[in-house]
């Protein structure tokens, strides 16, 4: 096969430019061969490059040499070609293309490069194995709708940082090897050649550089950065992933959050021609209470209820006996769901409380007659009316209920209220729903290692009315802390910092970290604590969530260029891979055998 030089060919559009009013004008168009459909006489092929897709034709009586080389072609080669624009024939237009009313009649071919058969078809969804696409991710990356992805990602980058940029933040780029900084993952660790036996740590974020910086009086700080976190991987979790960092000094959480609502209104406006009204604001406890998480999806209502003092004499004497048990007894109220939430149903959902912890999941189909459930007998005409009542029923809804110890409740009532809204199709595609929540508890005790761990981070700042709580209950003390949620996502999280030195040590030994610990770990920024830091708040945003949420994809994996694995391997590179005995030994390290 012949492959042809470009010389002085010039391309005139991409793939996606050429319109109706282009008519009777020479273009040369270059990309890949996306489909082809050789009637013999006429050759029509679909071009592709990351603008979009054009049709060109290939007619013996335009070009005869031209059209004998065209028969060659086969998808995924890559050509040049140049001919006229001509609009296409009543009723051949193609409303799916934003080219559709247009063709090419092409009068010059250039073969520019062949290629094996692709693993995959890149044209189309059909779709490969996850394993596949990601290892010949390049090709997947050729399809049209991926790129617009990508193009989105990059425009909201490029206003996020003329946000801050406009606003008085300056980027500072932040060491990538570092000493760990702790955000409650495991850490990535690189082991030092010249110090053998010791590990820099990839950090889980710029955390404590940020707050440095504001120490060094850089005031308003940026940066869009990559961070590592070694954990358990989901749809909106990756090992590498980018935030959108920010610190400030003189700040607090009023301030903060006030610049990222104002930026988020700015770009949902700009990149998505969307108004998004004043974010609401809860409390941590209320969002627990009414919607069973800290990250409600506040698209639709559903909200949990107490009905603890409407059972605790009944005849039921699991509920019964639960309550006697400090637990609760709540349920949520799914509107019209009787008829729909098939017997099948129920017992799906049974089945995902009980992975939750929960030991059972009541349900009540509400009638005009009454009540039609497993556990009616066991309530009063009486009873039965004052729950009917609480949970606001009406004939032909569902009451699910589940009583528990409050965890257990919080989390399955939680997830059922989401599962149902999904069920039932409530949540309508290309809605944001916004939403602070705030006051996060400072600890959360970790039952397996009976100690306490900090909810955000330790360096977040106490409410100065909870101080007295330290000691005796410090698990009642609540931190200045706010994450952003957005349609049930956490997208992003900050809080005011402490600066005063002899309470960040108070709270380092709350977690029960010795001075020496504390020392070893975080010692070079507790002796920066010491050099006039400044009041400061901060704030970080989960880019990959964001622009998924924004894109409407639901993996944060389709909006990473190169993504790993659930099981953070790489297919494309094979990262992480094994290194030879050179390369260990010249770091001093040993592999041992399983
Ligand atoms: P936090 O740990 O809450 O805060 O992280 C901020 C945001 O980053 C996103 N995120 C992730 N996205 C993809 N993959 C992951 N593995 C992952 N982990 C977190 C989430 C989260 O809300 N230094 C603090 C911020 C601060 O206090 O200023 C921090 O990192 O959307
Ligand atoms: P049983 O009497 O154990 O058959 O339970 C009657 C109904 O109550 C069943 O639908 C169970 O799923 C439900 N149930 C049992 N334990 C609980 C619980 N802890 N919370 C909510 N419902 C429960």
């Amino acid at each position: 096969m012949n492959i042809d030089s470009l010389e002085d060919w010039k391309r005139s559009h991409d793939c996606g430019a050429l319109r109706i009013e282009d008519s009777g004008q020479e273009a040369v168009l270059m990309g890949w061969v996306n489909t082809r459909r050789d009637l013999g006489n006429l050759i029509f092929i679909d071009l592709r490059d990351r603008g979009g897709i054009t049709q060109i034709v290939f007619d013996p009586q335009l070009d005869k040499e031209t059209h004998e080389r065209a028969h060659l072609l086969r998808n995924e080669w890559v050509i040049a070609c140049r001919g006229k624009v001509s609009s296409r024939l009543k009723g051949q237009e193609n409303s799916e293309l934003d080219t559709g009313d247009v063709e090419l009649h092409v009068t010059g071919l250039k073969i520019l490069n062949i290629t094996e058969v692709p693993p995959f078809q890149v044209d189309g969804m059909v779709d490969a194995s996850e394993t596949l696409r990601l290892k010949y991710r390049y090709l997947e990356l050729r399809r049209p709708g991926i790129f617009r992805n990508f193009y989105r990602r990059h425009l909201i980058a490029a206003n996020i940082r003329k946000y801050f940029n406009k606003n008085g933040f300056l980027e500072v780029e932040t060491p990538v090897l570092t000493k760990s900084t702790p955000e409650g993952a495991r850490d990535y660790l690189v082991p030092s050649r010249v110090k053998k036996g010791a590990f820099y740590a990839l950090p889980q974020s710029p955390q404590l550089f940020k707050q440095l910086l504001m120490i060094s009086g850089f005031d308003r700080y940026y940066q869009i950065v990559r961070c590592f976190r070694d954990e358990d991987l989901r749809a909106d979790r990756q090992p590498e992933f980018t935030q959108v960092d920010v610190e400030m000094s003189f700040a607090n959480e009023e301030i903060v959050m006030n610049v990222f609502e104002d930026m988020i209104k700015k770009l949902f406006k700009e990149v998505l021609d969307i108004e998004i009204p004043d974010i609401p604001r809860l409390e941590y406890s209320e969002a627990i209470d009414r919607f069973g998480t800290d990250r409600p999806d506040t698209r639709f209502h559903m909200e949990l209820r107490d009905i603890s003092s409407l059972v605790k004499n009944s005849g039921f004497k699991v509920f019964q006996s639960v309550i006697d048990n400090h637990g609760t007894v709540r349920a949520i109220c799914v509107k019209d769901a009787a008829t729909i939430f098939s017997r099948k149903i129920l017992d799906e959902l049974t089945e995902k409380v009980n992975e939750y912890g929960a030991k059972g999941l009541a349900w009540i189909k509400v009638n005009d007659e009454g009540w039609q459930s497993p556990i009616a007998k066991f309530f009063k005409e009486s009873e039965r009316e004052a729950i009917s009542r609480r949970m606001e029923a009406s004939a032909n809804d569902l009451i699910l209920i589940i009583a528990d110890k409050p965890c257990v409740v919080f989390q399955s009532l939680g997830m059922l209220r989401v599962e149902a809204a999904q069920r039932l199709g409530l949540i309508e595609e290309g809605e944001y729903s916004f939403l602070w929540v705030t006051s996060f508890p400072l600890f959360e005790y970790d039952e397996e290692e009976e100690s306490l761990n900090a909810v955000h981070h330790p360096f977040t700042a106490p409410f100065e009315e909870d101080l007295a709580l330290l000691k005796d209950h410090p698990e009642k003390v609540r931190s200045r802390s706010y994450d952003l949620v957005l349609n049930g996502t956490e997208i992003g999280g900050g809080s005011v910092r402490i600066h005063n030195i002899s309470l960040q040590e108070e709270i380092f030994r709350s977690l029960g970290l010795s001075k020496k610990d504390a020392d070893m770990k975080f010692g070079f920024f507790l002796e920066a604590l010491k050099y006039g830091a400044p009041p400061h708040a901060g704030m970080a945003i989960g880019f990959d969530r964001l622009v998924a949420i924004m894109s409407g994809v639901d993996s944060i994996r389709e909006v990473i260029a190169f993504p790993k694995t659930a099981s953070a391997i790489c297919p494309l590179t094979g990262a992480p891979s094994l290194v030879d005995d050179a390369q260990l030994e010249e770091l001093g390290l040993k592999i041992l055998a399983d």
